[in-house]
């Protein structure tokens, strides 16, 4: 925050002539220049104000909101009044403390009056008139000469609405907007290919299944992609809302029978991106938890290639949750641990420390365990952990055909092969299982 002096603009070329009559502005009162238009003969444009002055008269609520969007848009603000709200002066604009005056807005391109005055806000525009300066006038839209829209912005997609000088109307059509966006089923993706900003990767977590649980941005980038490289859990629901001509590879059809390796599925990713194109790696629950995210997100690194990473919900948390399982619970467990269980534990090759696991006395949550529930079990029990502890196996989580077979360690292997359990499923091993009774209902 730092206080300046207002320059006056030297050297203002003088405006050109009109080339055919105009009417006189009308000079009622509160009311300048051509303001009282029909409202749709209002003129939409979008501004540029990087580096450019915008003058705030006004210090309350009203004009923080405003100076948010300003600042959004990179703008210099300078914001004039005797009072300013707390939280708008720690933001970063030049504060004038003090009441307007007449030639406060000589270096504005664009001016806000958000007074409580309207013989304030009135001056403020008719200054602004006179230099021909777009102001809003936040007390009076028949008088102001621009209206701020409602905004909702979307990636690269801005959307403003007016709807006649109502802007409850215009907030409930943007927030509509703004949900139509996210939810993909407006087409938002880029028609020019080539054009700025050139081919990256996304590499989002879907969640774990249902195609609600994606995040805003991963549903964004995801309806944004040029080509689309899904994996077998990813949100599969969401590629039928895809744009006809968005490429889909599918890059796992079954657990273990990948249709790509992974430096396949590396040097495609690396390839889509670096021919322009953005790509989607659309993966199930979060990337970073046994999704091989790090490993793409290193290849893109090495290769050169633009990527972010979009966190998902993961399965180890969401799905308990969608079967009423809490993973801790106050007076239960303050610590789970997740644990990757595709091998057996007496396989040379594993590394977890079971030894630990089941000393410990928080929740296990283990993925792709289903192959060896019997060995996990034997093994947990063998190192400690009572044979009673309550277990859910959680088939299919979040989607419709969600099966949960509940069980106990000492019951486990033999309860889940009369169920004949099949993959994806989420263990769940530990005290806070019970809390399904409870909350499974709900
Ligand atoms: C390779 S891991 C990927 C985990 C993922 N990145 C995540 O954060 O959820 C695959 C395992 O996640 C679990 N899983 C993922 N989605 C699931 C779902 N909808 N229901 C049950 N288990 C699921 C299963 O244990 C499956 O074997």
């Amino acid at each position: 925050m730092s206080a300046s002096a207002l320059s006056t603009p030297a050297d203002v070329p003088a405006p050109r002539p009109r080339l055919t009559p105009w009417p006189a502005p009308r000079a009622s009162q509160g009311q300048v220049g051509a303001a009282c238009q029909p409202y749709s003969a209002h003129y939409p444009l979008a501004l540029a104000l990087q580096g450019r002055r915008a003058i705030v008269v006004g210090g309350g609520q009203v004009a923080l909101r405003r100076v948010r969007g300003l600042l959004e848009s990179g703008a210099d603000v300078v914001v004039i009044a005797p009072e300013i709200d707390a939280e708008l002066a720690a933001l970063p604009v030049t504060v004038l403390r003090r009441r307007y005056s007449d030639g406060d807005l000589s270096a504005a391109w664009l001016a806000h009056a958000v007074t409580s005055d309207r013989s304030v806000n009135a001056a403020v525009a008719a200054e602004a008139e006179r230099n021909r300066i777009w102001c809003v006038r936040a007390d009076d839209a028949q008088a102001s000469a621009a209206w701020t829209p409602a905004v909702a912005r979307h990636g690269e997609v801005t959307v403003a609405v007016t709807a006649g000088g109502d802007p409850r109307r215009a907030r409930q059509l943007r927030t509509a907007i703004e949900v139509a966006l996210a939810d993909g089923t407006l087409p938002v993706r880029r028609r020019r290919p080539g054009q700025a900003p050139a081919g990256h990767v996304a590499l989002i977590g879907g969640g774990p299944g249902d195609p609600e649980l994606i995040t805003v941005l991963g549903r964004r980038l995801l309806a944004e992609a040029d080509v689309v490289v899904t994996d077998k859990l990813a949100p599969r629901a969401l590629l039928a809302r895809l744009d006809p001509d968005v490429e889909v590879i599918d890059a796992g059809k079954a657990p273990h029978a990948h249709n790509l390796t992974q430096d396949q599925i590396n040097h495609l990713i690396i390839a889509r991106a670096l021919a322009g194109q953005r790509v989607a790696r659309l993966k199930g629950g979060d990337p970073f938890v046994f999704g091989r995210g790090g490993e793409e997100a290193l290849a893109c690194v090495r290769a050169g290639v633009p990527f972010r990473v979009v966190p998902g919900l993961t399965s180890a948390i969401a799905v308990p949750a969608y079967a009423g399982i809490p993973v801790t619970h106050r007076g239960i467990t303050q610590d789970f641990a997740v644990v990757s269980a595709h091998l057996d534990p007496s396989h040379p090759g594993a590394t977890v420390d079971w030894e630990s696991l089941a000393r410990g006395p928080g929740t296990l949550v283990l993925l792709m365990a289903v192959a060896h529930l019997d060995r996990v079990a034997a093994e947990l029990i063998k190192r400690g952990r009572d044979a009673a502890t309550p277990v859910a196996v959680i088939r299919d989580g979040t989607m419709p055909g969600q099966q949960v077979l509940t069980s106990t360690l000492g019951d486990l292997a033999a309860d889940a092969e009369r169920a004949d359990v099949m993959p994806p499923a989420v263990v769940v091993i530990g005290e806070v299982v019970r809390l399904r009774e409870t909350l499974g209902a709900a």
